[in-house]
């Protein structure tokens, strides 16, 4: 169970969402704009990643984005998370506009909201699995054993029962990206955003993590996003968009 929604006192002067048939839209991407400016001495001018983009995802939706390294994929999704600002433009996540929370606001979404994967698991190698799990809980405070035992079911959850008490430094490529999908799921968020989680793997290794992926998806009835160069993977989920010179283009819709 998660303790608390996505419910923050400022929401400021927020446009209602249209009315609009389909499930709630979750997240929303509006007039999102990045631009990084020209750095004084280099070469290279400012550098436009996308300008007045927008995307809406609707709950219980999995969206694939495609698209050449460089696109900007990893941008929008670090704003889509709350890890970076836009230049212009906002993400809502429900009523809350992210470019106006506070850092503790900011992290508090990161912490709950939001589970985050990386093509590079980022797992810190002395630790066991289960701990490695269980590093968002035990990084805002809930009692060690608790934690612990939720991290446990999480493992459970991504077919590593018996390897919990492993340290993650030995355990399979595969393996590893598992924990780390353990370890974005374990504070229950509703949103799950995966940057090129399976990148790093070999080809079957690659299927059976997303395979994963869209089950934990479906069965935990998320709201999800993921980056990805594999066009099968893309292909099976509700829809692809390709982020192309700063905008998104839809390659398939939901039925
Ligand atoms: N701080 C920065 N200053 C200037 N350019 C940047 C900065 N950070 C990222 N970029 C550029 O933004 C582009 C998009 O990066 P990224 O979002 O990682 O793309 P993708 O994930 O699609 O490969 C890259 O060309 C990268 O060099
Ligand atoms: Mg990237």
């Amino acid at each position: 169970m998660n303790e608390r929604e996505v419910q923050f006192e400022d929401s400021g002067s927020l446009q209602p969402f249209p009315e609009a048939r389909g499930p709630r839209v979750v997240l929303r991407a509006q007039g999102l704009t990045k631009v990084y400016p020209a750095v004084a001495g280099a070469a290279a001018g400012e550098v436009e990643l996308f300008r007045g983009l927008d995307l809406e995802v609707r709950a219980g939706e999995m969206v694939a984005i495609v698209g050449e390294s460089g696109a900007g994929k990893s941008t929008l999704l670090h704003l889509l998370a709350a890890l970076d600002k836009p230049t212009a433009g906002e993400v809502y996540c429900g009523e809350a506009r992210l470019s106006r929370f506070t850092s503790k606001q900011a992290s508090e979404f990161r912490n709950r909201d939001v589970g985050y994967v990386w093509q590079f698991h980022y797992l810190l190698p002395e630790f066991t699995a289960v701990e490695n799990a269980a590093m968002p809980l035990l990084a805002r405070g809930m009692e060690r054993g608790a934690a612990l035992q939720r991290a446990e079911y999480w493992l459970g959850e991504v077919g590593l029962g018996s390897r919990g008490h492993h340290r993650s430094g030995e355990l399979s490529g595969g393996e590893q990206q598992r924990v780390s999908l353990a370890r974005a799921l374990v504070p229950e968020p509703k949103i799950l955003l995966a940057d090129e989680p399976t990148g790093d793997l070999d080809s079957k290794t690659g299927e059976a993590v997303f395979e994963l992926i869209q089950g934990l998806h479906r069965a935990h009835g998320l709201t999800s996003v993921l980056v990805t160069h594999n066009t099968d993977f893309a292909g099976r989920c509700d829809r692809m968009l390709r982020l192309k010179g700063g905008r998104l283009e839809e390659l398939k819709q939901a039925d």
